[in-house]
């Protein structure tokens, strides 16, 4: 392996940020954030240390669902600008050195969508085998839906064919038939169409549902016996129009089905996933103050061709789901980080950002950070994670995160000019208000969260090792501290969190490391010897963090 490596497979440790172009910055005054606004804040994205910007559904749309319901997989929605706006986003971004890339929600469209208007005005429309359906009764599927405030059924019936249409999601999103070698060819269309503009790849909205067979008819299954098959020949396509974009695909799924997603050892499906299983034992180790269940997960972990990745985070634009935790854990984790019921949703996830769950106890929100930073895998943040914005539980169900960026403390968050009332979303208020949480006070402020979060995205830059490494959990005695060693190559981070209050003293041993190694603090100035057998006692406040980088006697690496 060479350095010069990273700069291929560049998304095994980039850094990747996730924004809602309506709601990170209104630069025309409609109260809609907007392409002129996001373009302003590339040189923040750009300071921040972020590499790869997934702006989430910027497409004409119904806005039924913030957007994963498009009406033109070609446009861009006209509050937001235009593409001559999107295109120089890109661009800007590519001077700073920022990869763009873009949801692709394909599994469904908007039953706006000129395709389901025709789809649906007769069974003989040329649009009809778009989408999949039935004419017999579908048995209950109440159990299956997605969003079970809103939906009972994943069918629906289409008054005017007198057929049923399968919808995973809302029934305003009927799913498209991919079976279909017409869908699949507009499919790559789209994909191809955002590449030739200058994306870098796609964030991949609901892949198993994408994949799925469900209410195929049988002909149409077996032309489609294989749904990993048109997952490699899109990953095979992507790589003829774009040598280095990528898939990051949405599979909320156990690890060993996480595994057949990318391809299995051959890595030739998606190019990287989220891992939503090592996120929700994060968080059930947060609420135990053991590293136990984390560490468990990161074992677990399926190996993955060298050119996948994993995508770690700590928060999304959907509920903090928890849905794979057993009903006992789920509510371990409600008890301590949302207790009250409008702060869940669902039945299976909360509304709320990380900050306001710790009461906003800086060492504890600065641990978590750290942890992300420090874990092997691709950190993804989420839009003001950086400042540590909280929610709004006055906003229905998922969209208490998706409130707009806190800029200053002057009006609306110095997102937008416009009248509060005509603002995309409402101003988080109260203890987490722009007034107390803003860009503009932490950019000058050398301890705040900004430039700790900053200080985190350099050093995991500067330690491929993170990205590209192996991890083994270090033993040691104390079960609210999880010390790990990623390493890589010549590079080997020793990094310890400690997910509990009490000061802890970690005696650590580094096989292959003797008296001529040392342990120098990457984020603070500090340097432990070890002794002839590798050891060395490892202090750590309440929350501590440290990541130590291994120094042997002849390292040339940058201490
Ligand atoms: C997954 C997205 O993350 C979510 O926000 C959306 O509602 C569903 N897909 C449906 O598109």
């Amino acid at each position: 392996m060479r350095i010069s490596d990273t700069g291929d497979l560049w998304w095994k440790n980039a850094v990747v940020y996730c924004l809602d172009v309506e709601t990170y910055l209104d630069w025309n005054g409609d109260g809609v954030g907007d392409f002129a606004g996001l373009v302003q804040r590339v040189d923040y994205l750009a300071e921040l240390g972020v590499t790869c910007l997934w702006l989430m559904p910027f497409y004409p749309t119904a806005d039924r669902d913030d957007g994963y319901d498009i009406t033109d997989f070609y446009g861009v929605d006209k509050r937001l600008g235009t593409h001559g706006d999107v295109v120089e986003l890109i661009r800007t971004c590519r001077d700073r050195g920022i990869r763009v890339i873009a949801d692709l929600v394909v599994n469904h469209t908007s039953d706006a969508h000129p395709w389901f208007r025709a789809a649906r005005s007769s069974k003989n429309s040329p649009y009809r085998d778009y989408y999949v359906w039935r004419s017999d009764k579908p048995p209950s599927t109440k159990k299956q839906v997605v969003f079970p405030d809103q939906e009972s059924s994943i069918w629906e019936l289409d008054e005017k064919t007198g057929e049923y249409y399968l919808h995973r999601f809302y029934k305003h999103q009927p799913d498209l038939n991919v079976a279909n070698p017409l869908v699949r060819n507009e499919i790559a269309k789209v994909m191809g169409f955002w590449l030739e503009l200058g994306l870098s790849g796609f964030r991949v909205d609901a892949v198993p549902f994408l994949l799925e067979t469900t209410g195929m008819a049988a002909s149409e299954t077996e032309r489609f016996a294989d749904p990993h098959e048109y997952l490699r020949d899109l990953r095979a396509f992507l790589g003829r129009r774009a040598g280095d974009a990528v898939l990051l695909g949405e599979v909320n799924l156990p690890h060993p089905q996480q595994a057949t997603f990318f391809g299995g050892e051959d890595g030739d499906e998606l190019t990287m996933q989220f891992d939503f299983i090592g996120m929700q034992q994060m968080y059930l180790s947060l609420a135990r103050n053991d590293a136990g269940p984390l560490v468990t997960a990161l074992e677990a972990r399926p190996e993955v061709s060298p050119d996948c990745q994993w995508g770690t985070f700590v928060r999304n634009h959907d509920e903090l789901t928890l849905d794979k935790l057993t009903d006992d854990e789920r509510q371990e984790v409600f008890a301590a980080f949302g207790p009250e019921k409008r702060m869940q949703v669902y039945d299976r996830g909360l509304t709320r950002r990380l900050p306001p769950m710790f009461e906003g106890d800086p060492r504890r929100t600065r641990m978590v950070y750290s942890l992300l930073f420090s874990l092997p895998g691709t950190p993804v943040l989420f839009y003001g994670e950086e400042i540590g914005m909280g929610e709004n539980l006055d906003a229905e169900g998922r969209l208490a995160v998706r409130t707009p960026m806190q800029w200053t403390s002057g009006k609306n968050g110095g997102f937008s000019t416009a009248a509060p009332s005509r603002l995309a979303a409402p101003v988080v208020e109260g203890g987490f208000a722009p007034e107390f949480v803003n860009v503009s006070d932490q950019r000058t402020d050398p301890d705040s969260l900004l430039e700790f979060v900053s200080l985190l995205a350099r050093r995991y830059r500067e330690c491929p090792e993170l990205g590209w490494g192996t991890f083994d959990a270090l033993s040691q005695p104390h079960r609210e501290v999880l010390a790990h060693r990623c390493s890589w190559d010549d590079g080997t981070l020793v990094a310890l969190h400690n997910l509990g209050p009490e000061p802890r003293s970690v005696p650590l041993t580094l096989d292959g490391c003797g008296a001529s190694h040392r342990l120098v603090d990457l984020l603070a100035s500090g340097v432990t010897p070890l002794d002839e057998s590798g050891a060395a006692e490892i202090a750590l406040d309440g929350y501590g963090y440290r990541w130590l980088r291994v120094v042997a006697p002849d390292s040339r690496r940058m201490v």
